[in-house]
């Protein structure tokens, strides 16, 4: 089972620069790092996000990191049925063991087990991220990858908006009691990595963050709002690398919520969709995208480096 969509692994053109985005504007903190590579954590996970520095200097989404329970191979070999590429193991600090694999539209995933605990963070003047939230990703076409994501993952769908047939945007969930609304969202568009979520106890604490963010040169992207899908209040900001990232507060969960009903379908025309209180997407948010690294080019480069 996939108990929780748990980071990603993102490549950046200024390791530092990312690192002191994320420690001061987001909340994180380092766990440990090298020149490569830096793990970030929000509590006492060993990371809710990885970072390595870009050999080439461009910002790249390098791997989507889902949480399984149970046997590894197993989950490996669920996914290739369905469709994904079975890239191999992968080893790196905070996880007991790790499989890579390569899924439609070419984006990397990769499975793990085992995450380290670490100490508890000490209390901070600004609130930090409980948790990372989610990643939204986009797809030429919704539809298939709602499907390759249940029968690989055994996610399940949260909401679509639009229909389920063309959605524009939908979301799935673990297939947990109380799990978040969506660990996964899944855009209408060419294939990009669109944005990355971190959730906050409480809306005055994710104001805060706001506060802190916002400058001279600084404006959020879009919000503050509340999504009616997921329920959560949010604000989107941009980090060094031009990576959105939105900070939330107050997504739903999935059972026992009160504001959880059953996955439906949200019409395009229906405003509480998108925000409750009253704003339209800005073309800005639409716009803003993060490449990927397809793992198998990866291995495709490694091979010819070595013949
Ligand atoms: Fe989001």
């Amino acid at each position: 089972m996939i108990t929780r969509v748990g980071s990603i692994t993102l490549d950046v053109p200024d390791l530092q620069r990312s690192i002191e985005f994320f420690t001061t504007k987001v909340g994180l903190e380092v766990t440990e790092r090298d020149d490569a590579t830096a793990y970030l954590r929000c509590a006492d996970r060993h990371h809710d996000l990885i970072l390595e520095q870009a050999a080439n200097g461009e910002a790249a989404l390098r791997h989507l990191n889902l949480e399984v329970e149970g046997d590894l191979s197993e989950h490996v070999a669920r996914a290739v049925a369905a469709g994904a590429v079975d890239v191999g193991p992968i080893a790196h600090p905070g996880v007991a063991a790790a499989h890579v694999l390569e899924i439609p539209s070419g984006y990397g995933v990769k499975l793990y087990t085992g995450l380290e605990s670490v100490t508890e963070l000490p209390a901070s003047p600004l609130q930090r991220p409980f948790r990372f939230s989610h990643f939204n990703i986009a797809v030429p076409e919704v539809a298939p990858m709602m499907e390759f994501f249940q029968a690989a993952f055994d996610l399940r769908p949260s909401d679509w908006i639009g229909s389920k047939e063309d959605p524009f945007l939908a979301w799935l969930h673990c297939p947990v009691f109380n799990a978040p609304h969506h660990g996964v969202a899944i855009l209408k568009g060419d294939p990009k990595l669109h944005h990355v979520a971190f959730d906050y106890e409480s809306v005055s604490g994710l104001v805060a963050r706001v506060d802190n963010y916002v400058d001279e040169s600084h404006y959020l992207v879009w919000g503050m709002g509340r999504h009616g899908t997921g329920g959560s209040v949010f604000a989107y900001t941009e980090d060094a690398s031009g990576l959105l990232v939105e900070l939330d507060s107050g997504m739903i969960s999935i059972g026992d919520d009160p504001r959880w009903r059953e996955a439906q379908v949200w019409s395009l025309t229906d405003q509480r969709a998108i925000d409750e209180w009253g704003s339209a997407i800005p073309e800005e948010w639409l716009a803003k995208r993060t490449a990927f690294i397809r793992p198998t080019e990866t291995l495709d480069t490694l091979y010819e480096a070595l013949t």
